[in-house]
């Protein structure tokens, strides 16, 4: 079947704006400066993918189609057209019919500032039932965004029981896929296989936060085994903060199927006529330059794209209370700890949990969430007072919170006991305390409540700076009394819904406060949310070492200033190791810096080690935190060191992080070759945080052709155990 059309694109007299234009039926090409995904789009036929990756032009389309010799398929596979296939869209038609066939209605683009926005309408045969396909293609960033809105003006409702937001092909090969696995305290660790025969599904059904155990983003290598540096590889990303399924399935076919969407076994969503159901946006990239390129582009779109809030900005060095004195906040502690920070060159302080509470005060995790007034016994100037001192001390202040939650301890739940989640007739499933509880986002004067203890704090404290919103509940309890019967299968959906409803409003009106997504560490790291936080907390686990493998994957899909990474003490709380303060520091340092200790119980060295870090961070931040990152030495090769840098865009200045992961002797480690510079420029190399006492590594001072650091490599100054090694590089 020779489906394409080739030509020039032929705008005809429509009734859109003048910003749209009506595309040719036929060929549709989306693409970014290095990418392109290839629909063949008839009027009247069924919606053909025939291709993403490497960038082609209009004239090339029919080279596609020849070179493949015509290898297409259903761009948006419905259940019943026919029944007997994998599918992106499952609808119950108002009169009981079970099955949908989608075609061609029409194509339109509009520009936008700095996308392509292609709308692909696909009407029913037989019903009034449509479904618009999207496909953002930036124009100075290679990631393709897309999804659907599923509608139609049936006589009654119409039930979705799959609505997966986007569905693509990847031809069957040596293909493998690398995603985030992990659970509290081991975060987006990297889970690599090869893509076989059957079904391979990723999902989570935690309802309230998605990326403890698996993140809902794949990288495909396509060249066989991922290399960071080297092959083809598509990155996914579903922005969904939910419950959701990535499928992938490889049949007797050429190619592996890929579906990405709201998880919808548990969520069948009943929609009304004239109703628009829109799915989450799934981001699509591609890169010659391996995973670290895949990498590379998605922090692109984070920063640029508004999918990380203020996301091209730096973040602030912080000391964050939580791992210095726990619940046992108090005016002495808090005030002490500020001066400690202020005076080791830190920004910023963030009081964690253990502030608030009257009746019921907070001092152990069973009680008080719901109540956000100040526990006067702890902090009896309230919080007027530590926001001057931290104004005296010069620093920021930030504050901890906790807003979707509830304690059965508390005034909240004895006033509004409806306003929890629970099933009618059961008895409820608390959580952490025995007492937690989560409100029921979807209800509409939850979502005011919450958005009012935001407000309250920063319209009473306006010097406010931050705030950690921290998740530390799954959604137990499956009932809201607030939806109605037919819409309880809502709730899943919903509670984000009313979340993004609540964070579109907090933004509206405090755009500049910087805000952290955390969930129990780091169990809301996705692009769900990311376009209304700054940064999210990597992981509860701040043990350096296994900071190291969490790190490294979470970069996969994230920048770094959006990964908050902070030295905290040994031995480490959760894991008991005792590791070097420089260590410590350098690991921190790869990301967004901060400290969570307690100040007064650091030894002298530990002191040191940490102001020398701050000092040398502030030198190259804007590099580390808005740079371009190559994952140079994977800790999970298990070649003795970890790896990886940062560039700025002008590849004048480079910073450089090694660290000893393992130490024997006789143990040859690998020789690091750079990357990302610029192999005619000469750069002279800086030691960062050299250890205490210690002179600067033999690589000091010293000047090299990007050529020599790329192609040659550099030995690493890693003699011992816990070695780490800081560099920054100037062009000359
Ligand atoms: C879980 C978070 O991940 C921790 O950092 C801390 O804020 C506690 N909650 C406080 O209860």
């Amino acid at each position: 079947m020779r489906n394409y059309m080739m030509g020039a694109a032929v705008a005809f007299c429509s009734l859109l704006p003048a910003s749209h234009s009506l595309a040719w039926s036929g060929s549709v090409l989306v693409s970014t400066p290095n990418t392109s995904l290839l629909l063949h789009a008839n009027e009247g036929e069924d919606l053909r993918f025939a291709f993403f990756g490497d960038r082609i032009e209009e004239n090339q389309i029919h080279q596609i189609h020849d070179a493949w010799d015509g290898l297409n398929r259903t761009a948006y596979p419905t259940f019943g057209s026919p029944a007997n296939q994998l599918f992106a869209l499952q609808a119950v038609h108002a009169d009981g019919n079970w099955t949908t066939d989608l075609t061609v209605d029409q194509v339109e683009t509009t520009e936008e500032d700095n996308a392509k926005l292609t709308a692909i309408t696909l009407k029913d045969k037989a019903y009034p039932f449509q479904v618009k396909l999207y496909y953002r293609a930036y124009k100075d960033i290679d990631m393709i965004e897309t999804w659907s809105e599923i509608s139609h003006t049936e006589k009654k409702t119409v039930v979705l029981k799959r609505f997966d937001s986007g569905h693509f092909m990847i031809r069957r090969g040596d293909v493998w896929i690398s995603h985030l696995h992990g659970s509290w305290g081991d975060e987006a660790g990297v889970t690599t296989e090869p893509l076989t025969p059957g079904i391979k599904l990723i999902e989570n059904v935690d309802g309230a936060r998605n990326t403890h155990i698996d993140h809902p983003e794949v990288m495909f290598s396509l060249d066989g085994k991922p290399q960071e540096n080297e092959g083809r590889v598509i990155g996914a990303a579903l922005c969904w903060s939910g419950n959701y399924a990535i499928r992938m399935a490889t049949d007797n076919n050429f190619v592996h199927r890929i579906f990405a969407g709201i998880d919808s076994e548990t969520a069948e969503y009943n929609l009304a006529p004239k109703e628009v159901f829109a799915t989450p946006k799934l981001a699509l990239t591609y890169s010659q330059e391996g995973l670290s390129g895949a990498s590379r582009n998605f922090h692109r779109w984070a920063r640029h794209a508004g999918m990380l809030h203020n996301g091209n900005r730096v973040r602030d060095i912080l000391l964050n209370s939580w791992e210095g004195v726990y619940l046992d906040v108090d005016e002495e502690k808090m005030s002490q700890m500020m001066e400690d920070i202020a005076a080791m060159g830190g920004e910023l302080f963030v009081m964690d949990d253990g502030w608030f509470g009257d009746k019921y005060r907070r001092v152990q995790d069973n009680s008080s969430l719901g109540d956000w007034v100040v526990d006067k016994k702890k902090l009896p100037n309230g919080l007027e007072n530590l926001v001057r001192t931290a104004q005296k001390n010069g620093i920021k202040f930030g504050i901890w919170i906790e807003p979707e939650a509830v304690n059965s301890k508390s005034e909240l739940f004895e006033k509004h006991p409806e306003w929890a989640l629970q099933a009618p007739g059961r008895s409820l499933i608390y959580g952490r305390g025995g007492t937690q509880l989560l409100l029921d986002v979807c209800n509409p004067e939850v979502q005011d409540f919450i958005f009012g203890v935001v407000d309250n704090l920063l319209t009473r404290h306006p010097q406010i700076a931050y705030i950690k919103w921290d998740a530390n509940i799954e959604l137990r309890n499956y009932g809201s009394t607030y939806l109605p019967r037919d819409k309880q299968s809502h709730i899943y959906i919903d509670y984000h819904r009313g979340l993004e409803k609540i964070m579109q409003r907090i933004r509206a009106k405090y755009p500049d406060v910087v805000i952290q997504a955390c969930a129990s560490g780091g169990g809301r790291a996705n692009y769900g949310v990311m376009p209304y936080f700054e940064e999210f907390w990597v992981s509860d686990n701040t043990d350096a070492l296994q900071r190291i493998y969490m790190q490294w994957g979470s970069s996969y899909f994230y920048p770094s200033n959006a990964m908050a990474q902070h030295i905290s003490a040994a031995p480490n709380h959760q894991t008991g190791r005792v590791i070097p303060i420089k260590f410590r520091c350098d690991v921190a340092m790869s990301g967004r810096l901060g400290l969570e200790l307690q100040p007064s119980k650091m030894t002298e060295e530990e002191r040191a080690q940490s102001t020398q870090a701050i000092k040398d961070y502030k030198t190259v931040r804007e590099v580390i935190q808005l740079g371009n990152l190559y994952r140079l030495v994977s800790p999970y090769d298990r070649k003795g060191i970890a790896s990886l840098m940062y560039t700025d865009d002008a590849k004048g200045k480079a910073v450089f992080f090694a660290y000893k992961m393992d130490n024997f002797v006789n143990q040859v480690v690998p020789r690091v070759c750079l990357r990302g510079l610029d192999p005619l420029k000469n750069y002279r190399v800086r030691e960062l945080n050299v250890k205490t006492g210690n002179r600067p590594c033999f690589l000091d001072g010293k000047t090299f052709s990007g050529r020599l650091l790329m192609n040659t490599g550099i030995e690493l100054p890693l003699g011992g155990d816990y070695a780490s090694c800081v560099l920054e590089l100037t062009a000359e």
